[in-house]
C-alpha cells in the first residue's frame, strides 16, 4: 500500500503560503490538501478557486481538493480549471452523488467522497467501486485544530475490511486531529492517506512534515 501525507494548508500562514508549501515539498510530501469552505455546509469560510489557481503556478504537488460546500456540482469545472487533481465532495452535500462523482471523473480528475463523523458508511455501498478515495472525517468539518474523535478508528477499520472484501483499490483518507501521537493508530486501523493541518503547519513546517514522512515510511516498511 502507498502511504501518503497530505498537509492541509488551512493551518498555514497565508502571508507566506508559497514558502510554507515549498517546505512540505522539500520534506518529501507529494500531496497538498486544500480545504474549501462555503460558510453554509460548514460554519466557516476558507478560500476558493483563485487561491488554488495561484498555487498551481507555484507548485507541482498533487492537489487534493476537499470541498466542504453545498451542491458542489455547481463548481466542479471551476476547480478542475484552477488545477485540482482530485476532488472530494461530501456525501451529505450532494443531492445526486452518483451524478457528481461521474462528473468529476468526466473532467479527467480523481474522485473522492467524504463522510462526516456521524454519517454511516453504508452511504457508500453502491458508489464505492467508482471512487478513487474515501475521506473519513475524524472531526466535525469546519475548523482545524480539533480533537480526534476516537470512534473514527473503528469506522476506518470497518471501511478497510469492506474495501478488501470487495477486492477494490480505494484509498482511505482520514482528516482531522491527527498528529504524531495518534498517527500509528490511524494507520493501523487501515488509513493510507493522512491529512494533517496544525500538526504540520504549527511550528516548524519543514521539520514537522519530515517527521510525518519518516513515520509513514517506517510504518510502510514494517508492513512490507
Ligand atoms: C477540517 C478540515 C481539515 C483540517 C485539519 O474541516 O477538513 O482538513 O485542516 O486540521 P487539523 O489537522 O488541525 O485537525
Ligand atoms: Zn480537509
Amino acid at each position: 500500500m502507498n502511504y501518503i501525507l497530505s498537509p492541509s494548508i488551512l493551518a498555514a500562514d497565508f502571508g507566506k503560503l508559497a514558502e510554507e508549501i515549498r517546505a512540505v515539498e522539500e520534506a518529501g510530501a507529494s500531496w497538498l490538501h486544500l480545504d474549501v469552505m462555503d460558510g453554509a455546509f460548514v460554519p466557516s469560510i476558507s478560500f476558493g478557486m483563485p487561491l488554488i489557481q495561484s498555487l498551481r503556478q507555484q507548485s507541482g504537488l498533487f492537489f487534493d481538493t476537499h470541498l466542504m460546500i453545498r451542491d458542489p456540482e455547481r463548481y466542479l469545472g471551476d476547480f478542475a480549471r484552477a488545477g485540482a487533481d482530485l476532488i472530494t465532495v461530501h456525501g451529505e452535500a450532494c443531492g445526486h452523488l452518483d451524478r457528481t462523482v461521474t462528473a468529476i471523473k468526466e473532467l479527467g480528475l480523481k474522485a473522492g467522497v467524504a463522510l462526516n463523523p456521524a454519517t454511516p458508511l453504508n452511504l457508500l455501498d453502491w458508489i464505492l467501486p467508482k471512487l478513487d478515495m474515501v475521506l473519513l472525517m475524524s472531526v466535525n468539518p469546519g475548523f482545524g485544530g480539533q480533537r480526534f474523535l476516537d470512534y473514527s478508528l473503528e469506522k476506518i477499520s470497518r471501511l478497510r475490511r469492506t474495501i478488501t472484501e470487495r477486492g477494490l483499490l480505494v484509498g482511505i483518507q482520514v482528516d482531522g486531529g491527527i498528529g504524531l501521537q495518534n498517527l500509528d493508530q490511524v494507520l493501523a486501523a487501515g488509513a493510507n492517506i493522512i491529512v494533517a493541518g496544525s500538526a504540520v503547519f504549527g511550528g516548524e513546517t519543514g521539520k514537522n512534515a519530515a517527521a510525518f514522512m519518516q513515520h509513514l515510511q517506517a510504518f510502510s516498511a514494517k508492513k512490507a
